[in-house]
Protein backbone atom coordinates (compact mmCIF):
# COMPACT_ATOMS: atom_id res chain seq x y z
CA UNK A 1 0.00 0.00 0.00
CA UNK A 2 1.37 3.60 -1.01
CA UNK A 3 0.70 6.68 1.30
CA UNK A 4 0.62 10.18 -0.97
CA UNK A 5 0.58 13.15 0.43
CA UNK A 6 1.36 15.49 -2.88
CA UNK A 7 -0.73 15.64 -6.05
CA UNK A 8 1.87 15.01 -8.57
CA UNK A 9 2.35 11.28 -6.89
CA UNK A 10 -0.63 10.60 -6.64
CA UNK A 11 -1.44 11.45 -10.57
CA UNK A 12 1.65 9.27 -11.72
CA UNK A 13 0.82 6.05 -9.67
CA UNK A 14 -2.64 6.32 -10.73
CA UNK A 15 -1.50 6.26 -14.04
CA UNK A 16 0.42 3.14 -13.92
CA UNK A 17 -2.17 1.47 -12.06
CA UNK A 18 -4.15 -1.37 -14.37
CA UNK A 19 -7.95 -2.53 -13.87
CA UNK A 20 -10.41 -0.66 -12.34
CA UNK A 21 -10.40 1.96 -9.42
CA UNK A 22 -12.71 1.71 -6.86
CA UNK A 23 -12.73 5.55 -4.26
CA UNK A 24 -13.86 5.93 -1.00
CA UNK A 25 -13.75 9.72 0.02
CA UNK A 26 -13.33 9.56 3.78
CA UNK A 27 -12.29 12.84 6.31
CA UNK A 28 -10.47 10.06 8.52
CA UNK A 29 -11.16 8.31 12.05
CA UNK A 30 -12.11 5.85 10.33
CA UNK A 31 -14.39 3.30 12.05
CA UNK A 32 -16.37 0.22 10.89
CA UNK A 33 -18.71 1.95 8.45
CA UNK A 34 -15.66 3.49 6.92
CA UNK A 35 -14.59 -0.07 6.69
CA UNK A 36 -17.99 -1.46 5.18
CA UNK A 37 -17.52 1.17 2.30
CA UNK A 38 -13.48 0.02 1.78
CA UNK A 39 -14.16 -3.39 1.92
CA UNK A 40 -17.00 -3.47 -0.90
CA UNK A 41 -15.04 -1.54 -2.98
CA UNK A 42 -11.85 -4.02 -2.53
CA UNK A 43 -14.52 -6.85 -3.65
CA UNK A 44 -15.66 -4.73 -6.46
CA UNK A 45 -12.54 -3.49 -8.37
CA UNK A 46 -8.81 -4.55 -8.93
CA UNK A 47 -7.77 -1.34 -7.18
CA UNK A 48 -8.81 1.30 -4.04
CA UNK A 49 -7.76 4.48 -3.04
CA UNK A 50 -8.79 5.68 -0.04
CA UNK A 51 -8.98 9.49 0.67
CA UNK A 52 -8.17 10.88 3.66
CA UNK A 53 -8.78 14.69 3.95
CA UNK A 54 -10.02 17.05 7.32
CA UNK A 55 -12.03 19.23 4.21
CA UNK A 56 -11.96 22.50 5.71
CA UNK A 57 -13.56 24.20 2.62
CA UNK A 58 -16.65 22.26 3.87
CA UNK A 59 -16.70 23.27 8.20
CA UNK A 60 -18.41 26.63 8.71
CA UNK A 61 -16.91 28.88 10.78
CA UNK A 62 -18.18 27.80 14.35
CA UNK A 63 -18.14 24.00 13.37
CA UNK A 64 -15.32 21.50 14.93
CA UNK A 65 -12.48 22.04 11.81
CA UNK A 66 -9.52 22.19 14.46
CA UNK A 67 -10.99 19.67 16.89
CA UNK A 68 -12.17 16.82 14.09
CA UNK A 69 -10.54 13.48 15.39
CA UNK A 70 -7.20 13.20 13.29
CA UNK A 71 -5.46 9.38 13.72
CA UNK A 72 -3.73 8.88 10.33
CA UNK A 73 -1.94 6.39 11.78
CA UNK A 74 -4.09 4.16 12.57
CA UNK A 75 -6.68 5.07 10.03
CA UNK A 76 -3.63 3.59 7.30
CA UNK A 77 -3.07 0.25 8.95
CA UNK A 78 -6.87 -0.42 8.49
CA UNK A 79 -6.91 0.57 4.95
CA UNK A 80 -3.25 -1.89 4.68
CA UNK A 81 -5.61 -4.61 6.52
CA UNK A 82 -8.26 -4.13 3.94
CA UNK A 83 -6.64 -4.55 1.35
CA UNK A 84 -6.35 -0.76 -0.27
CA UNK A 85 -3.81 -0.01 -2.88
CA UNK A 86 -2.97 3.64 -2.15
CA UNK A 87 -4.34 6.24 0.76
CA UNK A 88 -4.23 9.91 -0.78
CA UNK A 89 -3.81 11.94 2.11
CA UNK A 90 -2.74 15.77 1.33
CA UNK A 91 -2.28 18.48 3.43
CA UNK A 92 -4.86 21.29 2.61
CA UNK A 93 -2.22 23.49 0.95
CA UNK A 94 -1.71 20.66 -1.57
CA UNK A 95 -5.50 20.50 -2.37
CA UNK A 96 -6.21 24.58 -1.77
CA UNK A 97 -4.57 27.78 -2.80
CA UNK A 98 -4.12 29.94 0.03
CA UNK A 99 -7.18 32.33 -0.93
CA UNK A 100 -10.29 30.24 0.38
CA UNK A 101 -12.44 33.23 -1.38
CA UNK A 102 -10.83 32.58 -4.67
CA UNK A 103 -11.57 28.91 -5.86
CA UNK A 104 -14.22 27.57 -8.70
CA UNK A 105 -16.11 25.80 -6.62
CA UNK A 106 -19.32 23.09 -7.17
CA UNK A 107 -22.65 24.88 -5.84
CA UNK A 108 -25.63 22.57 -5.42
CA UNK A 109 -28.99 24.39 -6.27
CA UNK A 110 -30.72 25.85 -3.58
CA UNK A 111 -33.76 23.02 -3.91
CA UNK A 112 -31.50 20.54 -2.54
CA UNK A 113 -29.12 22.29 -0.17
CA UNK A 114 -31.30 24.80 1.38
CA UNK A 115 -33.34 21.83 3.51
CA UNK A 116 -32.11 19.62 6.38
CA UNK A 117 -28.37 19.57 6.73
CA UNK A 118 -27.49 22.30 4.21
CA UNK A 119 -29.93 25.02 5.68
CA UNK A 120 -28.14 25.13 9.36
CA UNK A 121 -24.61 24.30 7.47
CA UNK A 122 -24.42 27.27 4.73
CA UNK A 123 -22.05 26.43 2.06
CA UNK A 124 -21.18 22.99 3.50
CA UNK A 125 -22.29 21.44 0.46
CA UNK A 126 -20.55 23.15 -1.78
CA UNK A 127 -17.55 22.94 -0.21
CA UNK A 128 -18.45 18.54 -0.23
CA UNK A 129 -18.99 18.55 -3.47
CA UNK A 130 -16.17 20.35 -4.78
CA UNK A 131 -13.62 18.44 -3.20
CA UNK A 132 -15.53 14.99 -4.48
CA UNK A 133 -15.02 16.83 -8.04
CA UNK A 134 -11.36 16.86 -7.47
CA UNK A 135 -11.16 13.17 -5.93
CA UNK A 136 -12.97 11.98 -8.63
CA UNK A 137 -10.75 14.05 -11.04
CA UNK A 138 -7.71 12.85 -9.61
CA UNK A 139 -7.91 9.25 -8.95
CA UNK A 140 -10.03 8.81 -12.04
CA UNK A 141 -11.87 6.45 -10.70
CA UNK A 142 -14.63 4.08 -12.43
CA UNK A 143 -16.78 3.54 -9.19
CA UNK A 144 -16.91 5.75 -5.78
CA UNK A 145 -18.52 4.57 -2.59
CA UNK A 146 -20.89 6.89 -0.37
CA UNK A 147 -22.61 5.61 3.09
CA UNK A 148 -26.69 6.50 3.25
CA UNK A 149 -25.82 7.69 6.78
CA UNK A 150 -25.12 10.83 5.10
CA UNK A 151 -28.15 10.44 2.82
CA UNK A 152 -28.30 13.88 1.71
CA UNK A 153 -25.05 14.19 0.81
CA UNK A 154 -25.15 11.19 -0.91
CA UNK A 155 -28.09 12.68 -3.11
CA UNK A 156 -26.23 15.88 -3.76
CA UNK A 157 -23.49 13.62 -5.31
CA UNK A 158 -25.51 11.65 -7.32
CA UNK A 159 -27.38 14.61 -8.81
CA UNK A 160 -24.04 16.05 -9.35
CA UNK A 161 -22.75 13.24 -11.08
CA UNK A 162 -25.47 13.60 -13.32
CA UNK A 163 -26.31 17.30 -13.82
CA UNK A 164 -22.06 17.43 -15.01
CA UNK A 165 -22.01 13.97 -16.86
CA UNK A 166 -19.38 12.80 -14.54
CA UNK A 167 -18.20 9.11 -15.81
CA UNK A 168 -18.01 7.27 -12.28
CA UNK A 169 -20.67 5.06 -10.69
CA UNK A 170 -22.00 6.01 -7.27
CA UNK A 171 -22.27 3.22 -4.91
CA UNK A 172 -24.85 3.65 -2.16
CA UNK A 173 -23.72 1.75 1.06
CA UNK A 174 -26.09 0.75 3.89
CA UNK A 175 -25.71 2.36 7.69
CA UNK A 176 -23.32 0.50 9.69
CA UNK A 177 -24.80 0.74 13.75
CA UNK A 178 -23.21 -0.48 16.66
CA UNK A 179 -24.76 -3.38 18.46
CA UNK A 180 -27.32 -1.03 19.91
CA UNK A 181 -27.95 0.82 17.32
CA UNK A 182 -26.21 3.71 17.51
CA UNK A 183 -24.87 4.71 13.92
CA UNK A 184 -21.15 4.63 13.75
CA UNK A 185 -19.70 8.67 13.08
CA UNK A 186 -16.36 10.10 13.69
CA UNK A 187 -18.52 12.33 16.03
CA UNK A 188 -19.34 9.94 18.23
CA UNK A 189 -15.70 9.94 19.67
CA UNK A 190 -17.22 13.56 20.85
CA UNK A 191 -19.67 11.91 23.35
CA UNK A 192 -19.68 11.59 26.99
CA UNK A 193 -21.19 8.65 28.80
CA UNK A 194 -24.56 10.44 29.48
CA UNK A 195 -24.65 12.11 25.79
CA UNK A 196 -23.62 8.60 24.47
CA UNK A 197 -27.15 7.08 26.46
CA UNK A 198 -29.32 9.97 25.44
CA UNK A 199 -28.16 9.57 21.83
CA UNK A 200 -29.59 6.70 21.76
CA UNK A 201 -32.95 8.25 20.99
CA UNK A 202 -32.40 8.95 17.90
CA UNK A 203 -31.73 5.52 16.08
CA UNK A 204 -34.76 4.71 18.51
CA UNK A 205 -37.21 7.24 17.16
CA UNK A 206 -36.19 6.10 13.83
CA UNK A 207 -36.85 2.11 14.77
CA UNK A 208 -40.02 3.33 16.39
CA UNK A 209 -40.92 5.60 13.59
CA UNK A 210 -41.11 2.46 10.75
CA UNK A 211 -42.39 0.05 13.27
CA UNK A 212 -45.35 2.92 13.49
CA UNK A 213 -45.48 2.92 9.57
CA UNK A 214 -45.44 -0.96 9.20
CA UNK A 215 -48.60 -1.18 11.64
CA UNK A 216 -50.49 1.35 9.23
CA UNK A 217 -49.61 4.71 10.31
CA UNK A 218 -48.80 6.90 8.11
CA UNK A 219 -49.84 10.56 9.22
CA UNK A 220 -45.93 12.65 9.34
CA UNK A 221 -47.77 14.57 12.14
CA UNK A 222 -48.06 11.33 14.50
CA UNK A 223 -44.95 10.06 13.81
CA UNK A 224 -43.07 13.12 14.46
CA UNK A 225 -44.83 13.52 17.96
CA UNK A 226 -43.97 10.00 18.82
CA UNK A 227 -40.12 10.59 17.84
CA UNK A 228 -39.68 13.71 19.71
CA UNK A 229 -41.37 12.19 22.36
CA UNK A 230 -38.29 9.48 22.74
CA UNK A 231 -36.51 12.79 22.16
CA UNK A 232 -37.11 14.69 24.38
CA UNK A 233 -33.71 15.02 26.45
CA UNK A 234 -32.32 16.51 23.14
CA UNK A 235 -32.03 19.51 21.15
CA UNK A 236 -33.67 18.34 18.13
CA UNK A 237 -32.87 20.67 14.95
CA UNK A 238 -35.40 18.78 12.29
CA UNK A 239 -37.09 15.40 11.58
CA UNK A 240 -38.56 15.63 8.40
CA UNK A 241 -39.96 13.02 5.95
CA UNK A 242 -38.58 13.28 2.06
CA UNK A 243 -38.88 10.87 -0.86
CA UNK A 244 -35.37 9.36 -1.02
CA UNK A 245 -36.08 9.52 -5.57
CA UNK A 246 -36.41 13.50 -5.39
CA UNK A 247 -35.58 14.75 -1.75
CA UNK A 248 -38.66 16.58 -1.87
CA UNK A 249 -40.44 17.11 1.47
CA UNK A 250 -43.09 14.75 2.37
CA UNK A 251 -46.54 15.38 3.98
CA UNK A 252 -47.28 11.48 4.80
CA UNK A 253 -45.16 8.37 4.64
CA UNK A 254 -45.61 5.80 1.86
CA UNK A 255 -42.86 3.32 0.83
CA UNK A 256 -40.03 5.71 -0.86
CA UNK A 257 -40.17 7.92 2.36
CA UNK A 258 -36.92 8.25 4.38
CA UNK A 259 -36.93 10.02 7.74
CA UNK A 260 -34.30 12.17 8.27
CA UNK A 261 -33.06 13.61 12.09
CA UNK A 262 -30.65 16.23 12.93
CA UNK A 263 -30.06 16.60 17.10
CA UNK A 264 -27.50 17.76 19.32
CA UNK A 265 -26.77 15.95 22.67
CA UNK A 266 -26.86 18.54 25.70
CA UNK A 267 -23.33 17.76 27.93
CA UNK A 268 -21.30 17.80 24.87
CA UNK A 269 -23.26 20.07 22.51
CA UNK A 270 -22.29 17.27 19.43
CA UNK A 271 -24.42 17.31 16.40
CA UNK A 272 -25.51 13.80 15.69
CA UNK A 273 -27.35 12.50 12.22
CA UNK A 274 -28.95 10.10 11.08
CA UNK A 275 -32.20 8.28 8.81
CA UNK A 276 -34.21 5.21 8.24
CA UNK A 277 -35.76 3.78 4.78
CA UNK A 278 -39.04 3.19 5.42
P1 LIG B 1 -16.84 11.08 6.47
O1 LIG B 1 -17.77 11.65 7.48
O2 LIG B 1 -15.49 10.64 6.91
O3 LIG B 1 -17.56 9.86 5.78
C1 LIG B 1 -16.96 9.19 4.70
C2 LIG B 1 -17.98 8.22 4.14
O4 LIG B 1 -18.31 7.23 5.12
C3 LIG B 1 -19.30 8.91 3.74
O5 LIG B 1 -19.75 8.42 2.50
C4 LIG B 1 -20.23 8.52 4.88
O6 LIG B 1 -21.59 8.49 4.50
C5 LIG B 1 -19.72 7.13 5.21
N1 LIG B 1 -20.14 6.73 6.56
C6 LIG B 1 -19.90 7.39 7.72
N2 LIG B 1 -20.49 6.75 8.76
C7 LIG B 1 -21.11 5.66 8.24
C8 LIG B 1 -21.90 4.60 8.79
N3 LIG B 1 -22.18 4.53 10.09
N4 LIG B 1 -22.38 3.65 7.93
C9 LIG B 1 -22.11 3.73 6.61
N5 LIG B 1 -21.38 4.70 6.03
C10 LIG B 1 -20.88 5.65 6.83
O7 LIG B 1 -18.71 12.26 4.46
C11 LIG B 1 -17.56 12.70 4.52
O8 LIG B 1 -16.57 12.14 5.29
C12 LIG B 1 -17.11 13.91 3.71
O9 LIG B 1 -18.19 14.79 3.55
C13 LIG B 1 -16.51 13.54 2.33
C14 LIG B 1 -17.54 12.84 1.44
C15 LIG B 1 -15.27 12.66 2.51
C16 LIG B 1 -16.07 14.85 1.60
O10 LIG B 1 -15.14 15.55 2.35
Amino acid sequence: MKIIDNIKELKNEIKNLKGSIGLVPTMGALHNGHKSLIDRAVNENDNVVVSIFVNPIQFGINEDLDKYPRQLNLDCELCQKAGVKIVFAPKVSEMYDDDKNNLTLICPPYSVVDKLCGKSRPGHFDGVCSVVAKLFNLTKANRAYFGQKDAQQLFIIQKMVKDLNFDIEIIPCPIVREADNLALSSRNKYLSENDRKLALTISQSLFNAKKMFQEGIKQKRAIIDACLKLMEQLDVEYIEFVDKNTFEFQDEANENTIILIAARVPETNTRLIDNINL
